[in-house]
């Protein structure tokens, strides 16, 4: 029977005799004298073995191998002075092994290194596809664990002290509204007619409003078939919310005392509150994003007005034609940057056009307070124009100024951009800042080029700001994104309850009344039959965590995470399945392999 765990024994337990199971995480043969370093969830121990002091254990211990796993009974003594080891919290004692039980040998080669003591870094692909071994590295199982905690610490905060009730929404559902694109699964007993997994619980939720449940939450699964980078998974999880009767402040005090709640409990940190707010407008003016990281400054600096009268055909025909031309103002950045970095070929030039932009043009400040700038602006900026730009934009001797032109959205993505990459650069970033923020007053809308059409910002439930309902096309949202060091890490809004502001809003994107009724028909229904004002909001729990985490993938704090290329490695799902698994489903693939 198990009398500890290894992590936990300490100098009050010297002269007992302990009972504990783990993994050999190492094992040394020090002139007859044998260590092993055991290894379990909780931590690790050394025991030891040797002739004289442990007979009966010797020749177990000396068979032992790296991840055999075992069984050991022994007396905690205390270490020599020479071998105390302040790194590890039970370094001032060890075991002399009285029995060790061999309960399992490893009998292949293991694919990489599992021990603590092993700081080699191993390829990704190897990793996922020995999950259950990198599971069992230091790391990983210390982001399980905070994972488990702050699961626990929302939990807590929301039952115990806010009164929300968990209820399990399905998985097997209809398409939801975010966005992406839906999994969808063929159902067998109804043949040619498809379920798709829920993209978040969204209408479930709102549902659950009408219920009259009050205050609803779930750690929620989620399923979104979009094109993966570091924070988005194919699936993954939600911290899901919703409650009735609430304001959007009253919404936003609850949710900030979660997240200091969050933090003291898992961290021990105690969070300022209010956190900053930003309207979605300020966001873009000043950082040129809805997730601005705000821990470093590098504000961008619109200058249209200032360029619509020069003779730069470029920025002049730019601001005329309805786009912006605006300034990253980089201080120190005349010595460090180069024209090779900002010119076609160069890796500034390069990170800009992957946003869309065709060139950069700049201004340099010399440490003598002589400007230099590409020949088009020497020629065609006066000289009072020059001036007004350095004023406006506060630059001094040793000053970068890179610009770019051309439509608001190119314009702020590729100032994002940069201004992100220059932070990385010049060490403007403090890990230990912990910076969190409301973006507010979204648009409702966005125009989606591509289907020349008004597209939800958040999602057609989304109320839009009392105050814009004249003209519904460019009214704000009562919609929040929470951002914590520059990742949206949360999202919710109040959502539109009143009939004709539903129907208002499905028309602005163009959804008829019937379509509005074959997709959500059953929502609109229910929204007849007494909704009270609601509002939610969702975190993306995976974030959360890798932020807390301070790792830079939510594959690092997910226990089965897939490839950007939507695989798992470990299973090898997607896989292809049998001809008579299709016929069931009535499926017939129309794929073909290249030959
Ligand atoms: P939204 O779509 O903004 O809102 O999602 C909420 C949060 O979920 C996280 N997230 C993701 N995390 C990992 N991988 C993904 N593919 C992924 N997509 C989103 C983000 C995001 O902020 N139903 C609404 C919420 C509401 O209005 O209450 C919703 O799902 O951190």
């Amino acid at each position: 029977m198990r009398t500890h765990y290894c992590g936990e024994l300490r100098k009050e337990h010297i002269g007992e005799t302990v009972t504990f199971y783990g993994w050999i995480d190492r094992r040394r043969d020090h002139g007859g004298v044998i260590f092993l370093d055991l290894r379990d969830r909780s931590g690790i121990v050394q025991i030891v073995s040797d002739p004289q002091r442990t007979p009966d254990s010797y020749q177990q211990a000396n068979a032992l191998r790296n991840e055999y796993v075992v069984e050991i009974t022994g007396r905690v003594t205390q270490r020599p002075e020479e071998s105390l080891n302040t790194r590890i919290p039970t370094g001032e004692v060890e075991i002399y092994a009285d029995k060790i039980q061999l309960l399992n040998a490893v009998r292949k080669q293991l694919p990489f290194q599992v021990s603590i003591a092993d700081t080699e870094t191993v390829r990704e692909d190897l990793r996922l596809k020995y999950r259950y071994l990198d599971l069992r590295r230091d790391r990983m199982a210390q982001n399980l664990q905070l994972r488990h905690q702050i699961v626990k610490a929302m939990r807590r905060y929301l039952e115990d002290l806010e009164g929300f009730i968990e209820v399990e929404t399905p998985i097997l559902t209809r398409s939801t509204p975010e966005g992406a694109r839906d999994y969808v699964l063929p159902s067998r007993v109804n043949p040619g007619e498809w379920y798709a997994l829920p993209q978040s619980p969204q209408l479930f939720k709102q549902l659950l409003m009408v219920s009259g449940l009050d205050r609803y939450y779930q750690i929620a699964r989620c399923f979104r078939d979009e094109d993966l980078r570091a924070d988005r998974q194919p699936e993954f999880t939600q911290l899901d919310m919703e409650m009735s009767f609430m304001s959007q402040e009253e919404i936003i005090e609850l949710n900030e005392n979660l997240v200091c709640h969050i933090y003291k409990t898992v961290k021990g940190i105690e969070l300022q509150r209010p956190f900053l707010r930003l309207t979605y407008a300020e966001g873009m003016e000043r950082y040129g994003s809805d997730k601005p990281d705000t821990r470093y400054g590098l504000e961008l600096v619109d200058v249209s007005d200032i360029v619509k009268n020069s003779s730069f055909k470029v920025f002049r025909d730019t601001v005329i034609n309805g786009g912006i031309v605006k300034i990253l103002p980089i201080p120190n950045g005349n010595d460090v940057i180069s024209n090779v970095r900002i010119k076609p070929g160069g890796d500034l030039f390069k990170e800009a056009s992957e946003a869309g932009a065709r060139g950069l043009a700049y201004i340099r400040v010399r440490d003598d307070g002589e400007i230099d700038t590409i020949g088009a602006i020497k020629d065609n900026l006066t000289e009072e124009q020059k001036q007004e730009i350095l004023h406006r934009t506060g630059a001094k001797a040793g000053h970068l100024l890179l610009f770019g032109a051309g439509d608001a959205v190119t314009v702020n993505k590729t100032l994002d951009r940069l201004r992100q990459a220059i932070a990385r650069e010049f060490g403007l970033i403090d890990p230990e800042k912990i910076n969190l923020l409301w973006i507010t007053d979204f648009p409702m809308f966005e125009w989606n080029a591509d289907e020349k059409r008004l597209e939800a910002l958040h999602h057609p439930f989304t109320a839009p700001h009392p105050d814009d309902l004249s003209d519904l096309k460019t009214a704000r949202a009562q919609a929040y994104d929470l951002v914590l060091n520059g990742v949206e890490v949360g999202g919710g809004s109040l959502r539109i309850y009143q009939r004709e502001i539903q129907q208002q809003v499905f028309e602005a994107i163009g959804l008829s009344p019937e379509e509005a009724q074959s997709k959500f028909g059953f929502l609109l229904e229910a929204f007849e039959y007494g909704t009270p004002p609601h509002g939610g909001i969702a975190y993306g729990l995976d974030r959360l965590v890798m932020l807390l985490a301070g790792e830079e993938s939510i594959r690092d704090v997910i226990a089965f995470p897939k490839t950007q290329q939507a695989r798992c490695l470990l299973t090898d799902a997607p896989s292809s399945v049998d001809a008579k698994q299709l016929k069931e489903l009535h499926v017939a693939s129309t794929y073909k392999p290249k030959s």
